[in-house]
């Protein structure tokens, strides 16, 4: 063994032990006749202590020429500190030492590694593996771990089976596109790399597991953000003669486990919302329910008054900020421009302020009297001392552009809080929407999910009316789950794939697999997928799921490390019956 005891392990009971350690030197402190060095391994920090009086002559001078990251190994004596640190496991002691082995110098690394870092966002990832070895970046990958876990054994002890599907397979629709393998065997043939294990799950669910679960990785060629990788993984699950609420159930009994497990934190059973109800009072799909300002719409109290902005306008819709009389007219336009900005494309706001004494007063004074704008308090809800901000357009731009502006006042007044946690179900999505540019239907969801029950008729009348058997997850204000029960009927199969602008024949090709599993015994089923990054990243305070992942991509989806992706040599083109590309122009 080339150590007794790892470096977060000895305190004042072992002292006048003789150990072993191993490790990286943190830091060294040379005070001429005695170095203190800190060594650090995955376990903590120990204080070392060479003594021109106490160590041997040799050694002291060795420990003369410690750097920073060197690899070492030394034996010495606990003794307890003069000067104890109580915020350290190991504060209490240093070791004495009297033997060092240098195992591997190191040369000086290009950033300090400590808690606060001096290396930029593309240094840290282009030498990872010293960024992992900061505490902060290696605690998150140890509390993914610990989540991971508790997700196996929950799910294995309610009967889950883990089965793992390929990733050499063809195309399986989520919405975004696919990253796709060249095969060499099969000249002018591509394989795709799932976007998510969608028809295995439901083929494993044909073939009679009945619970099926995979911690897997999913692959997604799309504009990356803070929540979003283009590999990244899945809690994937599904269960068989099962309904919706079956696996709502489920699911919510995992998450409340994980919450209790991991963070000691107690949830309520998690509200329920519809679809349309999150849009009207939320602006988006996965609404932050930690806080208020919920949409109040206007239209009725605030159009056909002669004020021009409004009336031409199809939505005009308010929120109140709690305690914003107390914003001065340069923060109100700093918010007016904030919402201008092109990343939010709002024309403006209108404010009103609740005054204390009852009055109001707002940008629009002209053309609404107190008794107009107290019923704009009213429907948004403001009391007395908020701040109403009002915006008009287009339905879906407007909602989506205050909620944008509900999100960014409610993390800067601090209403976003890391520590609290606030779960919902979101319910009743259409099956299908439509896209203007294709000018055709996509699934909202994707096209195995089932439409409800009463709905089915209109799916030759209306079909942009049919509700989908489809639900989200969602935590602080992101989406960390969604599901369907599914079409398990190669008619109703069939007829989706039409609705979506498959001819026959292109139904046939891409998924004939599962519409013939369909004919053999295929029982009703359903389930759901959790992105394991963002649950992960959100039960650790967080929304950027790169800091919770060992090796991510950067924003432009390159791994700086490897230097990935890559150009190839002719020769492996051609092997793979691949035209040559001209060379990379880097
Ligand atoms: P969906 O596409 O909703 O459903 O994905 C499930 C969950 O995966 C996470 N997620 C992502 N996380 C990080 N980076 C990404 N690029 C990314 N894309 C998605 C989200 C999302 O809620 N097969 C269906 C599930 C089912 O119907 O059972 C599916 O993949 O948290």
């Amino acid at each position: 063994m080339l150590r007794s005891h790892h470096c977060g392990a000895l305190n004042e009971n072992h002292s006048n032990q003789e150990v072993t350690l191993a490790g990286w030197v943190q830091k060294v402190r040379n005070k001429g006749f005695i170095v203190w060095t800190d060594l650090r391994d995955r376990y903590g920090i120990t204080q070392l202590i060479f003594d021109e009086e106490r160590t041997p002559k040799t050694v002291f001078k060795k420990s003369l020429d410690l750097g920073r990251e060197d690899v070492i190994q030394i034996k010495g004596k606990v003794i307890e500190r003069e000067s104890k640190n109580s915020n350290m496991a190991t504060g209490g002691i240093e070791i004495l030492v009297k033997e060092l082995t240098v195992l591997n110098a190191a040369k000086t690394p290009p950033f300090t590694i400590e808690n606060q870092t001096d290396g930029g966002d593309e240094l840290r990832m282009q030498y990872r593996y010293l960024d992992l070895r900061r505490a902060p970046i290696r605690d998150n990958l140890v509390f993914r771990h610990k989540v991971t876990m508790a997700v196996r054994n929950f799910l294995s002890q309610a009967d889950f089976i883990d089965v793992e599907t390929p990733y050499l397979i063809k195309s399986t629709p989520e919405g975004a596109r696919d990253f796709v393998v060249p095969s060499r065997m099969n000249s002018g043939q591509f394989y795709a790399l799932p976007q998510s294990p969608q028809t295995f799950k439901q083929l494993l669910m044909v073939a009679g597991f009945d619970k099926y679960f995979q911690i897997v990785k999913c692959f997604r060629d799309e504009d990356l953000r803070a929540d979003r990788q283009p590999e990244f993984t899945q809690i994937d699950c599904e269960m068989t003669f099962v309904e919706q609420e079956d696996v709502l159930k489920q699911f919510e009994a995992m998450i409340k486990h994980l919450l209790i497990e991991i963070k000691d934190v107690k949830l309520d059973d998690f509200p329920r919302m519809t679809y349309s109800e999150a849009i009207q009072r939320y602006g988006n799909d996965k609404p932050d329910i930690r806080f208020g300002m919920t949409f109040g719409e206007l239209n009725a109290l605030a159009q056909n008054k002669g004020f021009n902005v409004f009336d031409s306008q199809e939505l005009v819709v308010g929120i109140a900020v709690p305690g914003g009389i107390s914003m001065t007219r340069k923060e109100i336009d700093a918010w007016i421009e904030w919402v201008k900005r092109p990343q939010i494309g709002s024309k403006g706001l209108v404010w009103v302020k609740c005054n204390e004494d009852g009055s109001y007063k707002s940008s629009v004074d002209k053309f609404f009297n107190a008794e107009d704008l107290a019923q704009w308090a009213k429907a948004t809800g403001a009391q007395a001392g908020d701040l109403i901000f009002v915006m008009a357009g287009a339905k879906h731009s407007t909602r989506t552009q205050l909620s944008a502006l509900r999100m960014e006042i409610g993390e800067q007044m601090g209403l976003r809080k890391a520590d609290e946690f606030a779960a919902l179900w979101v319910t009743d999505f259409p099956l299908l929407e439509w896209d203007e540019q294709t000018q055709r239907y996509h699934a909202m969801h994707h096209p195995f999910t089932s439409p409800k029950k009463e709905d089915l008729e209109l799916l030759d009348s209306d079909p942009s009316k049919v509700m989908a058997n489809a639900y989200d997850l969602v935590l602080n204000g992101n989406e960390i789950g969604g599901g369907s029960i599914r079409i398990h009927d190669t008619t109703l199969q069939e007829k989706m794939f039409g609705l979506l602008g498959f001819s026959e024949k292109e139904a046939q090709e891409q998924f004939g697999f599962l519409m013939d599993a369909f004919q053999y015994g295929a029982p009703p089923h359903g389930g759901i997928a959790l992105g394991l990054d963002r649950l992960v990243a959100i039960l650790g305070g967080s929304e950027t799921i790169r800091d919770f992942i060992a090796f991510p991509k950067n924003n432009s989806g390159r791994d700086v490390m490897i230097d990935a992706p890559a150009s190839l040599e002719t020769a492996q083109l051609e092997e793979l019956y691949l035209k040559s590309l001209p060379k990379d122009p880097s």
